[in-house]
């Protein structure tokens, strides 16, 4: 079994790349040490992170992440256990999807994120919870519409 857990949060003002690079360096240190596996979006200002591994140690490491200075409003979202990962062997994917939405292929990313938060095959519901809030922050919907910034 693994534990899986899924948050969102608000970006301090003015975050650099800079940060960001700094946090992904960490977690892809930590995580590949620690067997967790996840993946990280970034966009608008929002954070939307799926952690999955050991539920210790997952639990520990989002009390960590709770009280990182780089990001705010900390909001967990859905936590339980699963019988597969669905980021195995990302010590952490990230997706900052501003290009692809200018690019023109929005549609196409949205429709992929549709097709994931709905699909059968997600296999439970934290991973469902993951893909639903990752596509309303790429759609300017709900949540991420009021409090959205840029
Ligand atoms: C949005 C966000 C996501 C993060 N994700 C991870 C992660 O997956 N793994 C990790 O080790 N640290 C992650 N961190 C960094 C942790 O908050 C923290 O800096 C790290 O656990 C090191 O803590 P320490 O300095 O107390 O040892 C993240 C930070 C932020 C702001």
């Amino acid at each position: 079994m693994t534990f899986q857990l899924t948050y969102r949060s608000e970006a301090i003002e003015g975050i650099s790349m800079e940060h960001i690079n700094t946090i992904l360096q960490t977690s892809r240190k930590f995580n590949s040490a620690h067997n967790i596996t996840g993946c990280l979006i970034f966009y608008k200002g929002f954070f939307v992170q799926l952690l999955e591994g050991n539920e210790e140690i997952v639990k520990a490491l989002f009390d960590n992440i709770e009280g990182d200075k780089r990001h705010n409003n900390v909001d967990l979202l859905s936590q339980e256990q699963v019988e597969q990962r669905v980021f195995d062997g990302w010590d952490m994917a990230f997706l900052n999807p501003s290009e692809e939405v200018t690019n023109g292929k929005r549609e196409a990313l949205l429709g992929t994120l549709d097709e994931l938060a709905k699909d059968e095959k997600t296999p439970n519901f934290t991973s469902k919870v993951f893909w639903y809030n990752v596509e309303t922050l790429l759609s300017d919907r709900g949540f991420y519409q009021s409090r959205s910034r840029e």
